[in-house]
């Protein structure tokens, strides 16, 4: 075991890259991501499956060190700020529609998934946020009115959880929990 695992207590026996996939806090603030690295997890998402084919999402991409990734820093909210200013890449996903509709933001979660789960494919850990300011999102980047903000991704490497303040520390540590399957199952017709 390394700092970067922290495996799923599964029922069934799953792919690793579903089973080891979780969300670090502790990521490493000297890893630098390469361009091709970011442009193979962006490639991921986009072949993501989307209601009528609309690919809905649009990204932003920040690596650490450039204007967008401050820009995105900027608009953290709350305990994100603690940690996520030290991942090598933040990426803000986006979508668009004429009209908005449930249908982009699920097609969104597709994009998101795939992302991550090609990023842990490249031995890198990802951390999505909803903890942002979506007003200032738009104002930083001047993101046209008919692209609403949805999540900012951390990418990186994970390192010593022990870097983190207490608090966060102990999340890091803690086993990772799931509802059990039985509550997630409607029970149908008998
Ligand atoms: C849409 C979305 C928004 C999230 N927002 C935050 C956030 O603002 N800050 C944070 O620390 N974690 C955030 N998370 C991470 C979740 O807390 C995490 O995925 C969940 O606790 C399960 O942990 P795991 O990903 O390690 O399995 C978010 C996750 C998702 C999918």
């Amino acid at each position: 075991m390394s700092f970067s695992d922290k495996p799923a207590a599964t029922d069934a026996e799953l792919h690793e890259l579903i089973a080891n996939r979780w969300s670090p806090r502790s990521f490493d603030s000297s890893h630098i991501i390469s361009d091709n690295e970011l442009e193979t997890i962006i490639e991921a998402a986009r072949w993501s499956p989307s209601s009528m084919n609309a690919q809905p999402w649009r990204f932003l991409l920040g690596k650490r060190g450039d204007k967008n990734f401050q820009g995105l820093v900027s608009c953290l909210e709350g305990n994100n700020l603690d940690w996520a200013p030290n991942a090598s890449a933040l990426i803000l996903v986006g979508i668009t529609a004429e009209k908005i509709t449930k249908a982009e933001t699920f097609d969104a979660g597709l994009a998101v998934h795939a992302l991550c789960t090609q990023a842990l494919a490249m031995n890198l850990h990802t951390h999505q946020m909803g903890g942002f300011n979506r007003n200032r999102v738009k104002e930083v980047f001047s993101i046209p009115v008919n692209i609403d903000p949805i999540v900012i991704i951390a990418v990186g490497k994970v390192s010593d959880p022990q870097k983190l303040k207490a608090e966060l520390a102990a999340r890091e540590l803690a086993p990772r929990i799931r509802k059990p399957l039985n509550e997630l199952i409607l029970p149908g017709l008998n």
